[in-house]
């Protein structure tokens, strides 16, 4: 195809150390008709209990290393009988107990929320978006995912993140994009760009 082989021009850049949410996010602010580029890099996380406040930090930092306009992710995954645990230890929680681990600490009651927080920053604003979906965990993995995708099951939906096939349609990753996307292309035509 022509131009395939030309050097890409972004107009963001999202900063993480994990792909799997920049692929995610990609395609998302694709279809806002916004092109996004990967800057991969573990940025510093201070420990709080405000994913926000967290997210929003890790912004600022990005902006200061790349002088570009940035977004950055966090997320969790709060689970109601353990009160809202693992939330902003979603991550750690992964690596050490897992999905197995996480099935192993749940009885009747399984309701769950996804949390993200999309933060933005440059040379002149930073500003966060926050978006959820609730739903269930479920009590066996099923599909091939990434994270937490094979026991989440988003609520009035029978299958796993991973198991469906219109994720990106209706996770919270989406649901934050969609709101960052139309302060920032609102943001662009004042600009005049
Ligand atoms: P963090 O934002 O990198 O701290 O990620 C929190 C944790 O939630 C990570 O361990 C991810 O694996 C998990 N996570 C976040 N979003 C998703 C998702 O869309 N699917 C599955 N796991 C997710």
């Amino acid at each position: 195809k022509v131009g395939e082989d030309m050097p890409q021009s972004f107009d963001l850049f999202f900063v993480s150390s994990n792909y799997h949410k920049y692929k995610e996010a990609k395609k998302i602010l694709h279809s806002f008709n916004i092109n996004l580029g990967f800057l991969k890099y573990e940025l510093e996380e201070i420990q709080s209990y405000s994913l926000k406040e967290i997210a929003s930090k890790k912004a600022v930092q990005a902006f200061q290393k790349y002088k570009k306009p940035v977004i950055v992710e966090d997320d969790g995954l709060f689970i109601d009988s353990l009160y809202g645990f693992p939330g902003p230890y979603s991550s750690y929680v992964f690596k050490t107990i897992g999905n197995k681990g996480i099935l192993q600490l749940l009885n009747q009651n399984r309701k769950a929320k996804f949390v993200s927080i999309i933060s933005f920053c440059d040379d002149k604003i930073s500003k966060s978006f926050e978006a959820k979906i609730d739903g269930n965990i479920s009590k066996t993995q099923t599909g091939k995912g990434w994270g937490y995708d094979p026991i989440f099951v988003p609520k009035n939906l029978n299958k796993t993140f991973a198991a469906l096939t219109n994720k990106n349609e209706l996770s919270h990753r989406y649901k934050a994009l969609k709101k960052f996307s139309s302060w920032y292309l609102r943001k662009l035509k004042s600009n005049g760009q």
